[in-house]
């Protein structure tokens, strides 16, 4: 055969390949280190809505390294995570791409997505303040937690946990280092033990008198709440209240849950369609509720036991800002001793 009728014979063949699964139905790769329970049932709904077929693959880490590993050849379309810096961490290692869409950026508040379009949060949580229930507290700022009045009466994990690092990062964003590192040695002062343990710990210690206030994120209180968590935990929880803490010059502290494309997205229409349903009115609620986190979209339903806390204003520094500063918070905890 000539060259030019190899070539037409490999067109004809790669286009008899292609055809029949481009009339086939919608199809989508998403990656995700979240449970699978968690996704399941959105991932059921949209299938029922569009008959797209959402094929997921759960990890529990080292997603960004596969998606890199695979290279041109990834099947990833969508990349599911939690954590702001997770999906920083995506970005900077290149496995994303830029996404425009005018149904997500009015949907998600700015500083819950980047600025590029590489990542987009879809819901959050808060880190709240657990308090001893008959604590005659109204209302509390971060600021609060290194007041000698609490001496001695302050419980938080591990000031290296990434929830933590997240919230130390975005005290440097209001007031820099400086400050941040005389704030973080005056919480140490006021630690009623060691830090250290998980969040639950937090309310399991105000039952047990250990101490008084402490940081803990907003779902724990669903999953205690709910009898997910086991009848220990429903005691733990009714030993607390949730009050909303937010900075003097700012507001509440939050992480996103959130999803990117990938950058060899093979089907990056349908991907963009997809998250462009997860922040629909029905998506959201479905997957706020499940775990119990806020929607970001405006207006989404909330699930009772969260809506209870009252009213949350999201701190306006953008999680891109925050997580830049992850790195000295977390050395800032290491210079003022936080974790011995
Ligand atoms: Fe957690």
């Amino acid at each position: 055969m000539k060259p030019s009728a190899i070539l037409a014979s490999t067109l004809l063949a790669t286009s008899m390949f292609v055809a029949p699964s481009l009339a086939s139905a919608a199809e989508i790769n998403v990656y995700t280190t979240r449970e699978p329970a968690l996704i399941a049932p959105l991932i059921e709904a949209y299938t029922k809505s569009t008959g797209t077929k959402v094929n997921t693959v759960f990890m529990k880490d080292g997603l960004a390294e596969r998606v890199a590993s695979e290279g041109e050849s990834s099947p990833a379309d969508i990349l599911m995570m939690v954590d702001a810096g997770n999906l920083v961490d995506l970005s900077e290692k290149g496995v994303t791409q830029a996404v425009e869409s005018s149904v997500l950026s009015s949907a998600i508040p700015a500083e819950l997505r980047d600025g590029k379009g590489h990542w987009f949060g879809l819901s959050y949580r808060a880190r709240v303040l657990y308090a001893a229930k008959d604590l005659d507290l109204a209302s509390f700022n971060y600021e609060d937690l290194a007041d000698p009045k609490w001496k001695g009466k302050v419980c938080i994990r591990a000031g290296q946990h990434p929830y933590n690092t997240a919230l130390f990062a975005d005290y440097i964003a209001h007031y820099g280092a400086e400050d941040t590192e005389k704030w973080l040695a005056g919480v140490k002062e006021n630690l009623a033990r060691k830090a250290a343990g998980g969040d639950r710990d937090v309310a399991k210690d105000i039952l047990g008198g250990i101490c008084d206030i402490g940081i803990a994120n907003s779902y724990y209180v669903g999953l205690m709440k709910s009898g997910k968590g086991g009848e220990e935990q429903a005691k733990w929880v009714e030993a607390i209240k949730v009050i909303l803490p937010t900075f003097k010059n700012g507001g509440t502290q939050v992480n996103i849950s959130g999803a990117a494309v990938a950058k060899n997205a093979p089907n990056k229409a349908e991907a963009v369609k997809f998250l462009e349903y997860l922040v629909s009115d029905e998506a959201q609620k479905i997957y706020a509720e499940a775990n119990y986190e806020y929607p970001v979209k405006a207006g989404a339903s909330i699930d009772p036991i969260i809506a209870s806390f009252g009213e949350l204003k999201v701190d306006g520094k953008p999680l891109s800002e925050i997580v830049g500063h992850r790195k000295q918070a977390s050395e800032l905890v290491d210079k003022v001793g936080f974790d011995n």
